[in-house]
Protein backbone atom coordinates (compact mmCIF):
# COMPACT_ATOMS: atom_id res chain seq x y z
CA UNK A 1 0.00 0.00 0.00
CA UNK A 2 1.25 3.84 -1.40
CA UNK A 3 -0.02 6.53 -1.39
CA UNK A 4 0.04 7.78 -4.56
CA UNK A 5 -1.89 10.91 -6.77
CA UNK A 6 -2.52 14.00 -6.80
CA UNK A 7 -4.94 16.27 -4.64
CA UNK A 8 -6.44 19.61 -3.49
CA UNK A 9 -7.04 20.58 0.07
CA UNK A 10 -9.39 22.61 1.96
CA UNK A 11 -8.80 26.30 1.94
CA UNK A 12 -6.58 27.90 4.83
CA UNK A 13 -8.51 28.02 8.12
CA UNK A 14 -6.43 31.04 9.17
CA UNK A 15 -7.48 32.94 5.97
CA UNK A 16 -10.68 32.19 5.67
CA UNK A 17 -11.60 33.91 9.04
CA UNK A 18 -9.73 36.56 8.17
CA UNK A 19 -11.65 36.60 4.94
CA UNK A 20 -14.84 36.57 6.29
CA UNK A 21 -14.13 39.12 8.85
CA UNK A 22 -12.03 41.67 6.99
CA UNK A 23 -14.39 41.89 3.72
CA UNK A 24 -17.53 42.49 6.17
CA UNK A 25 -15.83 45.89 6.76
CA UNK A 26 -15.34 46.36 2.75
CA UNK A 27 -17.08 48.76 0.76
CA UNK A 28 -18.96 46.05 -1.84
CA UNK A 29 -19.48 42.83 -2.07
CA UNK A 30 -16.28 40.32 -1.79
CA UNK A 31 -16.36 37.02 -3.51
CA UNK A 32 -14.45 34.25 -1.55
CA UNK A 33 -13.61 30.81 -3.13
CA UNK A 34 -12.48 27.74 -1.52
CA UNK A 35 -13.24 28.48 1.96
CA UNK A 36 -12.50 26.43 4.75
CA UNK A 37 -15.46 24.13 4.77
CA UNK A 38 -14.57 22.86 8.95
CA UNK A 39 -16.54 23.57 11.96
CA UNK A 40 -14.33 26.81 13.06
CA UNK A 41 -14.69 28.71 9.65
CA UNK A 42 -19.03 28.44 9.86
CA UNK A 43 -18.52 29.39 13.48
CA UNK A 44 -16.90 32.94 12.15
CA UNK A 45 -19.51 32.83 9.83
CA UNK A 46 -22.51 32.18 11.73
CA UNK A 47 -20.98 35.46 13.90
CA UNK A 48 -20.72 37.68 11.36
CA UNK A 49 -24.69 36.88 10.31
CA UNK A 50 -25.48 37.52 14.09
CA UNK A 51 -24.09 40.47 13.72
CA UNK A 52 -26.20 41.92 10.66
CA UNK A 53 -23.46 41.04 8.11
CA UNK A 54 -25.24 39.87 4.85
CA UNK A 55 -23.21 36.35 3.44
CA UNK A 56 -24.58 34.12 0.54
CA UNK A 57 -23.17 30.86 -0.85
CA UNK A 58 -23.83 31.00 -4.44
CA UNK A 59 -22.43 27.62 -5.97
CA UNK A 60 -19.71 27.23 -4.14
CA UNK A 61 -18.36 31.25 -3.75
CA UNK A 62 -19.01 33.05 -0.63
CA UNK A 63 -20.44 36.76 -1.05
CA UNK A 64 -19.92 39.23 1.67
CA UNK A 65 -21.71 42.05 1.54
CA UNK A 66 -19.76 44.45 3.41
CA UNK A 67 -21.01 46.95 5.70
CA UNK A 68 -18.05 49.30 5.29
CA UNK A 69 -16.84 51.52 8.58
CA UNK A 70 -19.29 50.87 10.97
CA UNK A 71 -21.08 47.29 9.52
CA UNK A 72 -22.32 45.40 12.86
CA UNK A 73 -25.66 45.62 14.41
CA UNK A 74 -26.98 44.53 18.04
CA UNK A 75 -26.90 40.50 18.01
CA UNK A 76 -29.67 39.08 20.12
CA UNK A 77 -27.65 36.38 21.22
CA UNK A 78 -24.48 35.62 22.97
CA UNK A 79 -21.59 35.01 20.55
CA UNK A 80 -20.81 31.23 20.91
CA UNK A 81 -17.18 30.51 19.35
CA UNK A 82 -17.50 27.17 19.32
CA UNK A 83 -14.48 25.35 19.45
CA UNK A 84 -12.77 28.30 17.69
CA UNK A 85 -9.91 29.91 19.07
CA UNK A 86 -9.11 32.08 16.56
CA UNK A 87 -12.87 32.98 16.30
CA UNK A 88 -12.91 34.16 19.63
CA UNK A 89 -9.70 36.01 19.66
CA UNK A 90 -9.95 37.84 16.53
CA UNK A 91 -13.76 39.04 16.88
CA UNK A 92 -12.79 40.79 19.99
CA UNK A 93 -10.37 42.92 18.35
CA UNK A 94 -12.86 43.12 15.46
CA UNK A 95 -15.85 44.62 17.63
CA UNK A 96 -13.73 46.06 20.30
CA UNK A 97 -14.72 50.25 18.82
CA UNK A 98 -18.51 49.44 17.50
CA UNK A 99 -21.40 50.07 19.52
CA UNK A 100 -23.19 47.05 20.78
CA UNK A 101 -22.60 44.52 23.12
CA UNK A 102 -21.21 41.27 23.04
CA UNK A 103 -21.55 37.87 24.97
CA UNK A 104 -18.81 35.44 23.91
CA UNK A 105 -18.60 32.10 24.53
CA UNK A 106 -17.35 28.58 23.55
CA UNK A 107 -17.30 25.05 24.07
CA UNK A 108 -15.75 22.91 27.21
CA UNK A 109 -12.35 23.30 25.74
CA UNK A 110 -12.56 26.86 24.48
CA UNK A 111 -13.93 28.05 27.61
CA UNK A 112 -10.17 26.56 29.35
CA UNK A 113 -8.26 28.83 27.07
CA UNK A 114 -6.74 32.02 28.04
CA UNK A 115 -8.41 35.06 26.30
CA UNK A 116 -6.32 37.54 28.88
CA UNK A 117 -3.96 37.47 26.58
CA UNK A 118 -6.20 39.46 23.95
CA UNK A 119 -8.59 41.02 26.53
CA UNK A 120 -5.42 42.97 28.32
CA UNK A 121 -3.86 44.59 25.28
CA UNK A 122 -7.68 45.56 23.77
CA UNK A 123 -8.46 47.14 27.77
CA UNK A 124 -5.29 48.89 27.32
CA UNK A 125 -6.86 50.66 24.28
CA UNK A 126 -9.99 51.89 26.28
CA UNK A 127 -12.26 49.05 25.40
CA UNK A 128 -15.26 47.80 28.15
CA UNK A 129 -14.34 44.10 28.19
CA UNK A 130 -14.03 41.33 30.85
CA UNK A 131 -14.17 38.02 31.89
CA UNK A 132 -16.96 36.47 34.63
CA UNK A 133 -13.85 33.90 35.22
CA UNK A 134 -10.22 35.22 35.43
CA UNK A 135 -8.94 35.33 32.43
CA UNK A 136 -11.44 32.40 30.30
CA UNK A 137 -14.90 32.43 28.18
CA UNK A 138 -17.60 33.85 29.30
CA UNK A 139 -16.59 37.59 28.25
CA UNK A 140 -18.42 40.22 27.83
CA UNK A 141 -17.67 43.49 25.95
CA UNK A 142 -18.92 46.69 25.19
CA UNK A 143 -17.67 48.13 22.17
CA UNK A 144 -16.57 51.92 22.70
CA UNK A 145 -14.07 54.25 21.45
CA UNK A 146 -10.19 53.48 21.30
CA UNK A 147 -7.07 54.84 21.51
CA UNK A 148 -3.68 53.75 19.66
CA UNK A 149 -1.15 51.40 21.40
CA UNK A 150 2.30 50.40 21.50
CA UNK A 151 2.17 46.83 22.41
CA UNK A 152 5.20 44.31 22.98
CA UNK A 153 3.69 40.98 22.74
CA UNK A 154 5.20 38.39 25.67
CA UNK A 155 5.26 35.43 22.71
CA UNK A 156 4.27 35.17 19.23
CA UNK A 157 0.88 34.90 18.47
CA UNK A 158 -0.88 35.37 15.67
CA UNK A 159 -3.78 35.36 16.98
CA UNK A 160 -3.26 38.33 19.51
CA UNK A 161 -1.13 40.35 17.17
CA UNK A 162 -4.19 40.03 14.81
CA UNK A 163 -6.75 41.37 17.53
CA UNK A 164 -4.78 43.85 18.40
CA UNK A 165 -4.25 45.54 14.89
CA UNK A 166 -7.97 44.83 13.88
CA UNK A 167 -8.88 47.00 16.74
CA UNK A 168 -6.37 49.54 15.81
CA UNK A 169 -7.97 49.92 12.63
CA UNK A 170 -10.33 52.16 14.69
CA UNK A 171 -8.48 53.51 17.06
CA UNK A 172 -7.61 57.25 17.13
CA UNK A 173 -3.52 56.99 15.64
CA UNK A 174 -1.24 54.07 14.99
CA UNK A 175 -1.42 51.20 16.47
CA UNK A 176 1.90 49.32 16.90
CA UNK A 177 2.76 45.54 17.77
CA UNK A 178 6.14 43.95 18.14
CA UNK A 179 6.55 40.03 18.04
CA UNK A 180 9.44 38.50 19.65
CA UNK A 181 9.40 35.82 16.62
CA UNK A 182 7.74 35.73 13.15
CA UNK A 183 4.29 34.47 13.32
CA UNK A 184 2.08 34.14 10.53
CA UNK A 185 0.87 37.31 8.83
CA UNK A 186 -2.10 36.79 6.70
CA UNK A 187 -3.69 39.44 8.64
CA UNK A 188 -0.93 41.99 7.69
CA UNK A 189 -1.19 40.79 4.38
CA UNK A 190 -4.73 40.87 3.65
CA UNK A 191 -5.37 44.24 5.10
CA UNK A 192 -2.69 45.64 2.71
CA UNK A 193 -4.40 43.87 -0.29
CA UNK A 194 -7.32 45.98 0.63
CA UNK A 195 -6.03 49.24 1.07
CA UNK A 196 -5.50 49.23 5.15
CA UNK A 197 -2.73 51.58 5.85
CA UNK A 198 0.01 49.13 7.09
CA UNK A 199 3.72 49.22 7.79
CA UNK A 200 5.36 45.90 8.86
CA UNK A 201 9.26 46.43 9.13
CA UNK A 202 10.62 42.59 10.33
CA UNK A 203 8.68 41.56 13.43
CA UNK A 204 6.87 44.87 13.98
CA UNK A 205 3.20 46.15 11.98
CA UNK A 206 1.97 49.03 12.86
CA UNK A 207 -1.69 49.67 11.80
CA UNK A 208 -3.02 53.14 11.42
CA UNK A 209 -7.48 54.34 11.87
CA UNK A 210 -9.21 53.62 8.72
CA UNK A 211 -10.85 56.61 7.00
CA UNK A 212 -12.86 54.79 5.04
CA UNK A 213 -13.79 51.52 4.07
CA UNK A 214 -11.25 48.69 3.22
CA UNK A 215 -11.70 47.83 -0.27
CA UNK A 216 -13.67 44.79 -1.47
CA UNK A 217 -11.97 42.09 -2.65
CA UNK A 218 -12.22 38.93 -5.00
CA UNK A 219 -10.07 36.34 -3.54
CA UNK A 220 -9.23 32.69 -4.13
CA UNK A 221 -7.85 30.94 -0.38
CA UNK A 222 -4.96 29.00 -0.94
CA UNK A 223 -5.18 25.24 -0.03
CA UNK A 224 -4.45 25.21 3.96
CA UNK A 225 -0.55 24.29 4.50
CA UNK A 226 -1.53 22.51 8.24
CA UNK A 227 -4.21 20.28 6.06
CA UNK A 228 -1.35 19.81 3.51
CA UNK A 229 1.10 18.63 6.92
CA UNK A 230 -0.57 15.80 7.28
CA UNK A 231 -0.24 14.47 3.91
CA UNK A 232 2.85 15.50 3.30
CA UNK A 233 3.76 13.22 6.60
CA UNK A 234 1.65 10.11 4.96
CA UNK A 235 3.53 10.41 1.62
CA UNK A 236 7.24 10.50 3.50
CA UNK A 237 6.20 7.74 6.18
CA UNK A 238 4.64 5.16 3.80
CA UNK A 239 6.85 3.23 1.36
CA UNK A 240 7.03 4.04 -1.96
CA UNK A 241 4.46 6.84 -1.64
CA UNK A 242 4.79 9.33 -4.62
CA UNK A 243 1.93 12.81 -3.80
CA UNK A 244 1.52 15.81 -5.54
CA UNK A 245 -0.69 18.76 -3.55
CA UNK A 246 -1.73 21.29 -5.73
CA UNK A 247 -2.16 25.01 -4.58
CA UNK A 248 -1.33 25.14 -1.40
CA UNK A 249 -0.59 28.12 0.79
CA UNK A 250 3.23 28.42 0.94
CA UNK A 251 3.15 31.66 3.03
CA UNK A 252 6.93 32.11 4.52
CA UNK A 253 5.66 32.28 7.82
CA UNK A 254 3.56 29.26 7.53
CA UNK A 255 6.15 26.52 6.21
CA UNK A 256 8.45 26.16 8.72
CA UNK A 257 7.30 22.03 8.88
CA UNK A 258 8.61 21.74 5.42
CA UNK A 259 12.12 23.22 6.42
CA UNK A 260 12.22 21.00 9.23
CA UNK A 261 11.50 17.70 7.40
CA UNK A 262 13.37 18.55 4.73
CA UNK A 263 16.24 18.51 7.13
CA UNK A 264 15.16 15.34 8.32
CA UNK A 265 15.93 14.16 5.28
CA UNK A 266 12.06 14.24 3.74
CA UNK A 267 12.17 14.32 -0.63
CA UNK A 268 9.91 17.25 -1.16
CA UNK A 269 9.99 19.63 -4.54
CA UNK A 270 8.34 22.67 -4.31
CA UNK A 271 6.57 23.91 -8.19
CA UNK A 272 5.07 26.82 -9.80
CA UNK A 273 5.22 29.05 -7.63
CA UNK A 274 2.65 32.38 -7.54
CA UNK A 275 1.93 35.20 -5.43
CA UNK A 276 -1.67 36.75 -5.32
CA UNK A 277 -3.27 39.26 -2.46
CA UNK A 278 0.61 38.72 -0.63
CA UNK A 279 0.04 34.77 -0.15
CA UNK A 280 2.09 32.26 -1.96
CA UNK A 281 0.80 29.21 -3.58
CA UNK A 282 2.55 26.64 -5.13
CA UNK A 283 2.04 22.83 -5.68
CA UNK A 284 4.63 19.88 -3.70
CA UNK A 285 5.64 16.82 -4.58
CA UNK A 286 6.40 14.25 -1.84
CA UNK A 287 8.20 11.08 -1.86
CA UNK A 288 8.69 8.59 0.95
CA UNK A 289 11.81 8.96 2.51
CA UNK A 290 13.93 7.84 4.95
CA UNK A 291 14.02 10.57 7.80
CA UNK A 292 16.57 11.47 11.06
CA UNK A 293 15.82 13.15 14.09
CA UNK A 294 15.81 17.13 14.63
CA UNK A 295 16.09 19.86 16.73
CA UNK A 296 13.49 22.35 16.80
CA UNK A 297 14.34 25.32 18.48
CA UNK A 298 12.36 28.27 20.09
CA UNK A 299 12.77 30.50 17.90
CA UNK A 300 11.05 28.21 15.20
CA UNK A 301 7.95 27.44 17.20
CA UNK A 302 5.47 29.69 16.16
CA UNK A 303 5.89 29.09 12.35
CA UNK A 304 5.25 25.40 12.73
CA UNK A 305 2.88 25.85 16.51
CA UNK A 306 -0.02 23.19 14.61
CA UNK A 307 2.15 20.92 13.04
CA UNK A 308 4.25 19.77 16.07
CA UNK A 309 2.10 16.66 16.85
CA UNK A 310 3.08 15.61 13.13
CA UNK A 311 7.03 16.19 14.22
CA UNK A 312 6.33 14.12 17.08
CA UNK A 313 4.95 11.45 15.06
CA UNK A 314 7.42 11.48 12.52
CA UNK A 315 10.25 11.67 14.66
CA UNK A 316 9.02 7.89 15.88
CA UNK A 317 10.20 7.08 12.51
CA UNK A 318 13.34 8.87 12.30
CA UNK A 319 16.84 7.63 13.39
CA UNK A 320 18.13 9.12 16.06
CA UNK A 321 16.86 11.95 18.60
CA UNK A 322 14.26 14.72 18.03
CA UNK A 323 14.11 17.18 20.74
CA UNK A 324 11.87 19.84 20.56
CA UNK A 325 11.76 23.01 22.93
CA UNK A 326 10.47 26.59 23.20
CA UNK A 327 6.92 24.74 22.84
CA UNK A 328 4.85 25.55 26.11
CA UNK A 329 2.16 26.89 23.45
CA UNK A 330 1.08 23.83 22.63
CA UNK A 331 -0.17 23.23 26.03
CA UNK A 332 -2.81 25.75 25.71
CA UNK A 333 -4.38 24.93 21.77
CA UNK A 334 -7.54 22.73 21.59
CA UNK A 335 -5.74 20.14 23.84
CA UNK A 336 -2.68 20.02 25.89
CA UNK A 337 -1.46 18.65 22.43
CA UNK A 338 2.29 17.79 24.21
CA UNK A 339 0.34 15.78 26.99
CA UNK A 340 -1.97 14.41 23.81
CA UNK A 341 0.63 13.17 21.64
CA UNK A 342 3.26 11.74 24.54
CA UNK A 343 0.52 9.94 25.56
CA UNK A 344 -0.86 8.19 22.13
CA UNK A 345 2.24 7.86 20.63
CA UNK A 346 3.90 6.26 24.28
CA UNK A 347 1.17 3.73 24.22
CA UNK A 348 1.83 3.01 20.98
CA UNK A 349 5.68 1.75 22.01
CA UNK A 350 7.10 5.10 21.24
CA UNK A 351 9.65 6.47 23.11
CA UNK A 352 8.91 9.89 23.71
CA UNK A 353 9.20 11.79 26.64
CA UNK A 354 7.58 14.67 28.19
CA UNK A 355 9.42 18.36 28.78
CA UNK A 356 7.07 21.27 30.00
CA UNK A 357 8.08 23.08 27.10
CA UNK A 358 8.19 20.17 24.39
CA UNK A 359 9.54 16.73 24.15
CA UNK A 360 12.29 14.45 22.93
CA UNK A 361 11.35 11.21 21.06
CA UNK A 362 13.96 8.47 20.40
CA UNK A 363 13.55 6.96 17.03
CA UNK A 364 12.99 5.01 15.32
CA UNK A 365 10.74 2.47 16.51
CA UNK A 366 7.15 -0.03 15.21
CA UNK A 367 4.26 1.30 16.22
CA UNK A 368 1.50 -0.50 17.61
CA UNK A 369 -1.75 1.19 16.89
CA UNK A 370 -4.92 0.58 18.54
CA UNK A 371 -6.81 3.16 20.71
CA UNK A 372 -6.66 6.82 19.82
CA UNK A 373 -7.52 9.45 22.70
CA UNK A 374 -8.16 11.87 20.38
CA UNK A 375 -8.78 14.64 23.13
CA UNK A 376 -11.72 15.91 20.73
CA UNK A 377 -8.79 17.94 19.56
CA UNK A 378 -8.96 17.66 15.16
CA UNK A 379 -4.79 17.69 14.66
CA UNK A 380 -4.19 15.09 17.69
CA UNK A 381 -6.67 12.82 15.69
CA UNK A 382 -5.25 13.57 12.04
CA UNK A 383 -1.86 13.05 13.42
CA UNK A 384 -2.37 9.64 14.70
CA UNK A 385 -4.43 8.61 11.88
CA UNK A 386 -1.34 9.16 9.79
CA UNK A 387 0.38 7.09 12.49
CA UNK A 388 -2.45 4.18 11.96
CA UNK A 389 -0.71 4.18 7.73
CA UNK A 390 2.21 2.43 8.92
CA UNK A 391 1.27 0.70 12.41
CA UNK A 392 0.53 -2.97 13.32
CA UNK A 393 -3.22 -2.60 13.97
CA UNK A 394 -5.60 -0.13 12.48
CA UNK A 395 -5.83 3.22 14.54
CA UNK A 396 -9.22 3.32 16.73
CA UNK A 397 -10.32 6.89 17.57
CA UNK A 398 -13.01 8.10 20.65
CA UNK A 399 -14.08 10.62 18.60
CA UNK A 400 -13.31 10.78 14.99
CA UNK A 401 -15.54 13.41 13.86
CA UNK A 402 -13.45 16.03 15.83
CA UNK A 403 -11.42 16.49 12.21
CA UNK A 404 -14.76 18.34 11.09
CA UNK A 405 -13.37 21.18 12.86
CA UNK A 406 -10.68 21.49 10.14
CA UNK A 407 -11.11 19.59 7.12
CA UNK A 408 -14.35 17.26 7.15
CA UNK A 409 -13.96 14.40 4.85
CA UNK A 410 -10.10 14.19 5.81
CA UNK A 411 -10.28 9.58 6.45
CA UNK A 412 -11.47 9.77 3.12
CA UNK A 413 -9.74 11.65 1.43
CA UNK A 414 -6.65 9.48 2.99
CA UNK A 415 -8.32 6.19 1.99
CA UNK A 416 -8.68 7.12 -1.32
CA UNK A 417 -5.48 8.17 -1.93
CA UNK A 418 -4.19 4.45 -0.79
CA UNK A 419 -3.59 1.83 -3.60
C1 LIG B 1 -3.79 31.01 14.30
C2 LIG B 1 -2.66 31.21 15.04
C3 LIG B 1 -2.04 30.19 15.88
C4 LIG B 1 -2.50 28.79 15.48
C5 LIG B 1 -3.98 28.71 15.28
C6 LIG B 1 -4.43 29.69 14.21
C7 LIG B 1 -4.34 32.14 13.52
O1 LIG B 1 -2.41 30.42 17.23
O2 LIG B 1 -2.11 27.84 16.44
O3 LIG B 1 -4.34 27.39 14.87
O4 LIG B 1 -5.20 31.91 12.65
O5 LIG B 1 -3.93 33.27 13.77
P1 LIG B 1 -1.59 31.45 18.18
O6 LIG B 1 -1.65 32.77 17.56
O7 LIG B 1 -2.31 31.44 19.49
O8 LIG B 1 -0.22 30.88 18.29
Amino acid sequence: MALVGEIFLPGDKSISHRALMFTALGDGISRLENLNPGADVKTTLQALQNLGIKIEDKHGVIHVQGGGLNPFNQPEHAMNCGNSGTTARLMIGLLAAHPIHVQFTGDHSLSKRPMDRVFRPIQQMGANVSATNRKFLPLMLSGRELWALDYRLPYASAQVKSAILLAGLHAKGETTVKSPAFSRDHTEQMLKAMGAKIKVKGREATVSQLKKPLKAIDFKVPGDFSAAAFFIAAALLVPDSELIIRDVGVNPTRIAFLHAVEEMGGDITVANKTVKNGEAIADLRVCSSKLQGIHIYPEMIANLIDELPLIALLATQAEGETVVSGAEELRVKESDRIAAMVSNLGNWGAKIFERPDGFHVEGPTPLKGGDVQTFDDHRVAMSMGIGGLISKLPARFDNPECVDISHPGFFDELRALMD
